[in-house]
């Protein structure tokens, strides 16, 4: 397994495969794997020729008093993680090296505006900016992300067909811990209350699935949620809501494909977890 970390030397080598004709699978992450990422470069390896996995903690899509200095990170245990899963290439790079001077920003909007796009307003800027670069560095003919983030999932989708990515995206399912909290590289912040107090999402989300019913009003969804949640003394909500599956906009009732998304903080952690629903 090769690592790279300049945009020159990652191109030569993409091009080499190109000619050699290897079909190429992109795995973008922010490093600090755990078996969610796993999943998606399991999954990359058994479709692609060659796997890549660009493991990068991008700044622009961090908020001015978010979690960039305090994200963590241990690139050792990334390239072991890569190695065992038969990647062929991580791409690392230094800030400096994506972004020096650059000035111009890739952006969606409607899509980017609800959900963690409230809280978070420049975060799906610098996640489409970056994704962006990502695609246009190594050109994968196959993209995976996790169905855990399931509004950028959709916005990537949406970008690559309005921008008209020659690439095909693929979502992943949620890889949960065994006692279904969702894996993230941001549970290492909580503690062991905290840990035990952030069940309460996964909780939720199994209440949601259990009452969801096609024509049934969202406000109940939500409502039984928030219920869940709220018996949670370390537990604050961010946002629950049902959208619409693709555009992500406010459902009154659930009578097509839905995402139910939620954002809650346990202590100061925000964490993040969705259930689909598809209407028969
Ligand atoms: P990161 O949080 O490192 O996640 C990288 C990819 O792993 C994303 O597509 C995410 O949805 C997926 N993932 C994370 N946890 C998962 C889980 N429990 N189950 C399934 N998939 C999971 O998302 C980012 O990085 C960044 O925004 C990035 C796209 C790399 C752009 O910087």
């Amino acid at each position: 397994m090769r690592i790279t970390t300049t945009i020159l030397e990652t191109r030569e080598q993409i091009r080499e495969w190109k000619k050699a004709g290897c079909t190429i699978g992109l795995v973008p992450t922010m490093g600090f794997l755990h078996e969610g990422h796993g999943s998606l470069i399991e999954r990359c390896r058994r479709e692609n020729d060659r796997v890549v996995v660009s493991v990068f903690v991008n700044p622009t899509q961090f908020g001015p008093n978010e979690d960039l200095e305090d994200y963590p990170r241990d690139f050792a245990h990334d390239t072991a993680l890569c190695e065992s899963l038969g990647a062929d290439l991580i791409f690392h790079p230094e800030p400096e090296e994506m972004y020096h001077d650059a000035c111009a920003y890739v952006n969606i909007h409607t899509l980017s505006e609800n959900l963690c796009g409230k809280t978070r307003p420049v975060h799906f800027q610098g996640v489409c900016t970056v994704v962006s670069k990502l695609f246009h560095i190594v050109e994968p003919d196959t993209a995976y992300f996790g169905q855990k983030d399931a509004q950028q999932l959709a916005i990537i989708k949406k970008m690559v067909a309005d921008l008209n990515f020659d690439i095909r995206i693929v979502g992943c399912p949620i890889v949960r811990e065994k006692d279904g909290l969702a894996k993230s590289s941001r549970n290492t912040y909580l503690n062991k209350e905290e840990r035990k107090a952030a069940l309460c999402l996964y909780r939720a989300i199994q209440q949601g699935q259990k009452v969801i019913a096609k024509g049934c009003s969202s406000d109940m969804v939500v409502q039984q949620m928030e219920k869940i949640i709220c018996e949670e003394l370390l537990a604050r909500i961010d946002y629950i809501s049902v959208t619409d599956a693709i555009t992500l906009q406010p459902v009154e009732q659930v009578e097509r494909d839905v995402l139910v998304a939620m954002a809650v903080y346990i202590g100061k952690t925000r964490l993040i977890d969705n259930f689909s629903y598809e209407v028969m």
